[in-house]
């Protein structure tokens, strides 16, 4: 790279109380204060307490009682989301999500509502729609002897019904499970009595406003994935930039990792953000603003020649939102002219338990979801979707279909995946597999965590507790 990456070695001030130490350096919210375009709001909030420094428990990841226990207190009493609105649009339509052993249809009934349904047979058991299936019906009909629903749960067809006079219509109603929609995506919630969808987000609603609003937004990939590691693992892999110095060194030079900011909201969010386009601490040598926009670019385009300029007084940030938004802009033919410097460029990502990422971010608008795997802690399925805003006074393209990647294929070979970010997903599998070894051969039982740069991942496991004390 030219440029040495050393690790960034200063120690703990002794005189600062736990939690309270920071990256020497200036910290994202000074970094983005810079911005010609100003700050959105919610990136100037910020909600951090220390939590402890107890060890996590590698039983948490690895044990099969533990994971049954999980999935019964927490994937059957949270709201996750299960599909988004375009996958449903029209009556009739209907996605099939799974989780655990768990099977629910959502779909959209003949008065436009979007319900969500048991998906298994209330004769014998059997499943009604395969996994993973979408599609459009006016009745859901079981395979095995033909019993068949309505869009609206009602039965609809009931073979030799004479050797039924122990049931009545009411008792043959599907069971139904609580369903409503933020951003776009589709929420379920296995509980009854469950708090409702947007008092549960917390902040998230507030901050997901105007440009952030990933309900005008598209499925322009999406990528699902078996992962070699528990859904926890797996997800603390994205909870932090902490590993990025050692694990993705290849953009230090324009990523401000270490100077990232960490937030905590209330019970079910967590956010970090960090900058596209100021080097990392753990840079040694000082680079120009022109280096890192030469870079920043560099990586993106085949030649420098006729190369933006940093103009004397604005940073490689403020050129390189401007280039960022014009690139996009012209392939997908949408309107960046909301997003300012922050939310165009820098990786802003918002958990909300228990498995679900939103980035509200122009250029990184990912959004990512985690689920067990119910025969086995070991592994789990990672869903990867970008969501881009459709071209100016057109329709959204319809949501794209999965992509099937396992273990051992890359992310590069997805159709239409960046192959840069491909080899970054890439190098976080690696991680994955040796840690999961750790787990089970570690002569320690239990990780140590950074009191700041992996709190969420701390938060994560304080809410699994507290979700798994309640009766
Ligand atoms: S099991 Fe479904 S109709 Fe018999
Ligand atoms: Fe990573």
């Amino acid at each position: 790279m030219g440029y040495p990456v050393y690790m960034e070695q200063s120690l703990p001030d002794p005189n600062v109380a736990f939690g309270d130490h920071r990256c020497p350096g200036p910290s994202y919210r000074d970094l983005v204060l810079r911005d010609e375009t100003g700050v959105p709001p919610p990136v100037l909030e910020s909600e951090y307490r220390y939590r402890g420094s107890e060890p996590i428990g590698f039983h948490r990841y690895t044990s099969k009682e533990f994971a049954e226990l999980e999935f019964e207190k927490v994937f059957m009493r949270t709201w996750q989301w299960a599909c988004r609105e375009e996958h449903i649009p029209n009556e009739g339509d209907y996605h099939v999500y799974d989780v655990g052993q768990r099977s629910i249809i959502l779909v959209r009934d003949p008065q436009g509502k979007i319900r969500a349904f048991n998906n298994f047979c209330l004769h014998r058991g059997t499943q009604l729609k395969p996994p993973g299936d979408q599609g459009n019906a006016n009745r859901f009909t079981c395979p095995y002897h033909g019993w068949a629903w309505s869009t609206s749960g009602k039965i609809a067809s009931l073979p030799c019904r004479w050797d039924f006079p122990h049931l009545s219509d009411d008792d043959l109603e599907l069971p139904e499970i609580l369903v409503d929609t933020w951003g776009g995506f589709v929420f379920v919630n296995f509980d009854p009595t469950a708090q409702p969808l947007h008092e549960y987000l917390g902040v998230v609603p507030n901050h997901f406003q105007g440009a952030w609003d990933l309900s005008k937004r598209y499925v322009e990939l999406h990528i699902k994935k078996r992962l070699p590691c528990n859904w926890k693992a797996a997800m603390c892999a994205f909870l932090e930039a902490y590993h990025v110095y050692k694990t993705h060194p290849q953009g230090l030079r324009a990523t401000g990792d270490a100077n990232a900011q960490y937030d905590v909201f209330g019970e079910h969010v967590s956010r970090f953000m960090h900058t596209s386009g100021t080097q990392s601490p753990h840079v040694a040598a000082e680079q120009t603003e022109q280096e890192i926009l030469d870079f920043l670019l560099g990586r993106r385009f085949a030649g420098l020649e006729g190369r933006p300029i940093v103009p004397e007084g604005k940073t490689a940030r403020d050129v390189y939102y401007k280039i960022s938004n014009e690139q996009l802009a012209n392939k997908y033919g949408s309107d960046y002219s909301e997003f300012k410097v922050a939310d165009s460029i820098d990786s802003i990502e918002y958990f909300v338990f228990p498995n679900g990422f939103f980035f509200p971010g122009a250029r990184i608008c990912i959004n990512y979801r985690f689920l067990p795997n119910p025969d086995n802690p070991d592994e789990c399925t990672f869903d990867l979707l970008f969501l881009r805003l459709p071209a100016v006074g057109q329709p959204a393209p319809a949501p794209a279909k999965p992509y099937f990647l396992d273990i051992n294929d890359s992310y590069t070979t997805a159709p239409g995946m960046d192959p840069g970010l491909g080899g970054v997903f890439d190098q976080d599998t690696d991680n994955m597999i040796s840690q999961t070894r750790g787990f089970k051969g570690s002569m320690r039982t239990a990780e140590t965590l950074g009191n700041y740069q992996e709190i969420r991942a701390r938060h994560l496991h304080q809410t699994i507790d507290e979700y798994m004390a309640r009766p």
